[in-house]
């Protein structure tokens, strides 16, 4: 699966524009950056983001190209991000979007950079439907008001039955064909719509729901403005910890931080024996507050023979970014008098900054010997640890 992710900020903010706002909503200030930036910060912590089509108002792409290249080095973003003009509606803008997505992109998510709040649980939820065979996915939420129908005249024409009602919201998922399908169908009937969902509606195909946000709305009016001002929950640094020791000995070829070392060394494992894997990803856990790899991965379970360090990781990750953790540094360091890892260093480091997937300046990796002293001295063994800083969003109780 290779998704990417269009994020709409093509539009004329014509609602705030008509209470005197000059600036359009989608380039307002927010934590340092225009607003649209937002939604690309909080996707690009969903590991299996593969990049970004940002689509600008006309005459604003190549201003918006810029600024988002600035973002991009600044925050570190290793994603490709690309840049499309907007049309004069917004299902003109998604078509644009679609038109830029590269050929092995299998699916994607379309978002309203207006709503800056949606969260990653959201957009892991989204993708977890779509991994269940859903080609349609959006987020709905029930509503609260009673909902009716309103005739020319201003009288009531109907009131709908409020349990069978939602408020939907964006990202909304879709595997490529089917929304290039919906929307080239569209197209052909001038259907005109206010999301991509109704497009697959009106194709005949199913368009499956999870649970939306509350906090995920769409700033739209004055009032909303104020979202933006008030006190968002604070993020706070966090540390975690990692330790691992392997003995040599025959069983698992010796591989370290994923990359395999040449020579016969072999290390006695129930996994592959990555001893720098596993010291980094009890150092995500300490930093998540989770425990140990032994409580997530016990070496007593059959399905851990032998597996990839890399797929721990992986796990272990995939938990982080439903608890929204930002990792901002890995300093790692290996521990053994044999083998010789100088080497080695730098193809580990690339490897665990793309496993973790930050910028290779954020993880560092060091090995040293302990002078012929203890098991390592002996050459009976390896160990290495690890430490991990990130940035946690407060979550349920604390918030
Ligand atoms: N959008 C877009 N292209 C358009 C219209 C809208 O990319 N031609 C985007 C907006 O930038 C916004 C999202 O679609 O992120 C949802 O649209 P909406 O909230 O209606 O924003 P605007 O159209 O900008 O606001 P208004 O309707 O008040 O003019
Ligand atoms: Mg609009």
């Amino acid at each position: 699966m290779s998704v990417w992710a269009i994020l709409l900020a093509a539009g004329q903010g014509s609602r705030l524009a008509a209470s005197g706002l000059a600036t359009k909503k989608q380039f307002l200030p927010y934590e340092g950056a225009p607003l649209f930036w937002k939604s690309a910060r909080t996707m690009v912590r969903v590991p299996r983001i593969a990049g970004f089509v940002f689509v600008f108002p006309e005459g604003e792409a190549e201003d918006g190209a810029r600024t988002v290249k600035e973002l991009a080095a600044q925050d570190d973003f290793s994603l490709p991000c690309l840049v499309a003009t907007g049309g004069p509606r917004r299902q003109d803008s998604v078509h644009n979007g679609l038109a830029m997505l590269p050929k092995d992109c299998t699916h994607v998510l379309v978002h309203d950079s207006a709503r800056p709040f949606a969260s990653a649980p959201l957009i892991a939820s989204l993708l977890a439907a779509m991994d269940g065979g859903h080609d349609a996915v959006i987020p709905a939420i029930p509503v609260a008001d009673t909902i009716k129908r309103v005739a020319e005249d201003g009288t009531i024409a109907e009131t709908l039955p409020r349990a069978e009602l939602r408020a939907c919201q964006t990202p909304q998922a879709f595997a490529v064909p089917l929304l290039q399908r919906a929307h080239a169908i569209c197209r052909e009937k001038s259907l005109a719509v206010t999301d991509d969902a109704s497009m697959v509606e009106a194709i005949g195909e199913r368009v499956a729901t999870v649970p939306g946000e509350a906090g995920n709305i769409k700033i739209t009016t004055p009032e909303d403005l104020r979202m933006l001002t008030t006190n968002a929950p604070v993020a706070y640094p966090c540390v975690g910890w990692g330790y691992d020791v392997h003995k040599y000995g025959p069983s698992r070829p010796l591989k370290i931080g994923g990359i395999p070392i040449d020579g016969d060394l072999q290390v006695v494992a129930h996994s592959d024996g990555d001893v720098l894997l596993h010291a980094l990803a009890d150092a995500l856990l300490g930093c998540l507050g989770k425990g140990d790899i032994g409580q997530h991965f016990p070496d007593n379970d059959p399905a851990f023979d032998n597996i990839e360090s890399a797929v721990l990781v992986t796990e272990v990750l995939d938990i982080a970014h439903r608890e929204a953790l930002t990792i901002t540094h890995a300093d790692l360091t290996i521990i053994a008098q044999t083998p010789k890892l100088s080497t080695y260093r730098r193809r580990i480091r690339d490897n665990v900054a793309q496993l973790l997937r930050v910028d290779p300046a954020r993880v560092n990796v060091k090995a040293t010997t302990e002078e012929g002293l203890g098991f390592t001295g002996k050459k009976h063994g390896i160990k290495a640890v690890a430490c991990v800083t990130g940035m946690r969003q407060p979550q349920g109780a604390e918030n």
